[in-house]
């Protein structure tokens, strides 16, 4: 992991934002160095809607004028990080438990560009924990049904449910996180279609054919790649 990698992508891709645009805001380490960047270009009538409360009181705090997905549902252009990169730019998302606002932003949006370090692009997902969000509610008996669905895909670790210091982690939207130790997800779709089927299951960090670029920092500078 590398700060100036993160850096340095945040800040090429704040160069890719122009006046006047509605900008989806990312959240997570790599996305904070974009909304530092962006907020220094001082550009005319942007609008900007951010992924989570963290991303809203940084961008607040810079300086950027918010708005809401609800206000404006035309996103030109969301700029985020992921926690993997993998082949034609399927990304793992959610290590910052922000997954289902990032994904309803990056849905509504023309273009996403993801930024990273170089370390998070893979040749296969699944070495980070997938994420996966579910209704407090009876969220025991969800992650149950979810076991039952990584078995189906060879993955015989149960998935585990996220604390923190303060005890189980809550989503801006109240619900708790799953991770799931996939080591390698073989069959990326048909996983996300599985697990997006369980009643109690509201989101997943599978993020796929939703990135049009990649902008990866490298310690030389950046490099982008297509899907
Ligand atoms: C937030 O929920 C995530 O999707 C982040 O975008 C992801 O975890 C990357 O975070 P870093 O940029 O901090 O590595």
């Amino acid at each position: 992991m590398s700060d100036l990698q993160k850096r340095l992508a945040g800040e090429a891709a704040a160069l890719r934002v122009e006046a006047g645009m509605v900008v989806g805001l990312g959240t997570g380490s790599t996305a904070a160095w974009f909304v530092k960047a962006l907020a220094e270009r001082k550009l005319a009538g942007l609008r900007c809607v951010p992924t989570s409360e963290k991303t809203a009181d940084l961008a607040r705090e810079l300086g950027l004028p918010l708005s809401t997905l609800d206000d404006t549902p035309r996103i030109d252009l969301t700029v985020d990080g992921a926690d993997e990169v993998g082949p034609g730019l399927a990304l793992i998302k959610g290590g910052g438990a922000a997954l289902l606002r990032e994904k309803l932003v990056w849905e509504a949006s023309a273009r996403c560009i993801v930024i990273a370090d170089e370390a998070k692009v893979v040749p296969v997902l699944g070495a980070f924990a997938l994420p996966i969000e579910v209704v407090a509610f009876g969220h025991k008996t969800t992650a149950n049904r979810i076991a039952d669905v990584l078995m189906d895909h060879d993955i015989g670790m149960p998935a585990r449910l996220r604390q923190a210091d303060r005890g189980v982690v809550r989503t801006d939207g109240g619900n708790v996180i799953y991770d799931a130790l996939c080591q390698a997800i073989h069959d990326p779709v048909r996983l996300a279609d599985d697990l997006k089927l369980i009643t109690g299951v509201v989101e997943h960090g599978l993020f796929l054919d939703l990135a049009d670029e990649a902008i990866i920092g490298t310690d030389d500078g950046v490099r982008a790649i297509l899907p």
